[in-house]
């Protein structure tokens, strides 16, 4: 008789992969991430001190800088960044940004995002940013890191240790540490008022909750995934942050299973992508909230009897009481109601995990996808 003890298997919890795991530990990466930064509804971010005081006043543009997956969160957390500070947002791919000859100056804050905070593209974009004068804030997930010691502020992600190359957990940490930064600058520039802070954080407080809620539809993922196990193309659609969560689920797809697919502005369809529907093309589409949105929620309805005309097999993941997509999805994967702002930490979920089961069902290295470092520390 023979004890078997694997170590590896020991480190995943009982889980067949460490993005299975990761995964799994979305709702705790999100709490962790928020956990003591509000107090009696205000954001208390003393992170952020190492700007001075007033700096939320002073600037008037921050541009974001990330590679990868960060760099699709960090487009997805521009919109409410935007909305709710009154500061114009853009976004760049970090290897883009620098060699373009951007407009960079001391009324500008770049904010990088990186999960590992060594990817050599980030970092030379942080430095590159500093020679022209502007402050730098990393959000990043390794303490001690490159891009946090070379920055000028740094807040934490607290999503854990990040294994998997694929990043999942990490991903909704970093739109949860910007939402932060986002109520920070709204709080000093008085664009929101104290009550709609109150509001939207009552609400960040239950999103680790309403995930674990979503996690429960993995099963049936699964089942989707096996089912699907040949597929050679999927698509992705969404508007507003969906748009970006539409990117980062196709991105997902082509990293860890190794199958063509893309994501679209769902705005985008007549421009060109419904050429590419023909029977059976499988298409995730991501539906905004019809309580709040009477003006998206339409569209994409249409979107998706534009798509169904054409065969596509509709997989939708919408609102749990959303009425007008049960029956004319060929399947729904539900979400609990929440503000629009944290749709995107709701709707991702299902995408990641989708990623995962059909890796896994093509049997496939989920962790260890061919070609890809976890991190890239060369240009
Ligand atoms: C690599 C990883 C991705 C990650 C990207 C950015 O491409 O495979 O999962 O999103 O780097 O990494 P960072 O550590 O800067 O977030």
């Amino acid at each position: 008789f023979e004890v078997t003890w694997d170590a590896a298997a020991a480190e995943k919890g009982g889980w067949p992969s460490f993005m299975a795991k990761e995964i799994s530990e979305d709702p705790e990466a999100i709490e962790n991430t928020i956990r003591g930064r509000f107090h009696e509804g205000r954001v208390t971010l003393p992170d952020l001190d190492a700007l001075g005081e007033g700096y939320f006043r002073e600037i008037d543009r921050i541009i974001i800088v990330a590679c990868g997956t960060a760099y699709y969160s960090g487009q997805t957390a521009a919109y409410m960044l935007e909305k709710w500070s009154r500061i114009p947002v853009q976004v760049e791919l970090a290897h883009e940004f620098r060699y373009r000859d951007p407009v960079v100056d001391e009324r500008c804050l770049i904010v990088s995002l990186s999960q590992s905070g060594e990817t050599m593209d980030t970092l030379m974009a942080v430095r590159f940013a500093r020679e022209r004068g502007a402050k730098t804030l990393s959000i990043c997930n390794t303490q001690g890191a490159t891009i946090p010691r070379e920055s000028d502020a740094v807040v934490y992600t607290h999503a854990g240790p990040e294994v998997a190359v694929a990043s999942t957990k990490a991903f909704v940490a970093q739109i949860a540490a910007i939402y932060l930064l986002a109520l920070h600058a709204a709080q000093a520039r008085q664009t929101l008022t104290d009550a709609e802070v109150a509001h939207i954080l009552a609400e960040f407080e239950t999103i680790p909750d309403k995930v674990r809620e979503v996690l429960q539809h993995h099963d049936r993922i699964r089942e989707l995934a096996n089912w699907m196990a040949d597929t050679r193309s999927v698509l992705y659609l969404g508007r507003n942050t969906g748009f970006p969560i539409a990117l980062e689920g196709a991105l997902k797809l082509k990293e860890i299973a190794y199958i063509h697919a893309e994501g679209f502005a769902a705005g985008e369809l007549k421009h060109g992508p419904i050429a590419l529907i023909e029977p059976g093309q499988p298409v995730f589409v991501l539906v905004p909230s019809p309580r709040y949105d009477d003006t998206l929620h339409p569209k994409i309805v249409s979107n998706i009897q534009e798509i169904r005309a054409r065969g596509a097999r509709v997989l939708a993941v919408a609102e749990v009481s959303d009425a007008a997509v049960l029956p004319i999805a060929d399947e729904v994967f539900t979400v609990p109601p929440t503000d629009p702002a944290f749709e995107p930490l709701l709707h991702v979920v299902p995408l990641q995990i989708f990623a995962l089961e059909l890796s896994t069902a093509k049997g496939l290295d989920v962790d260890q996808p061919r070609n890809l470092a976890k991190s890239v520390t060369v240009e």
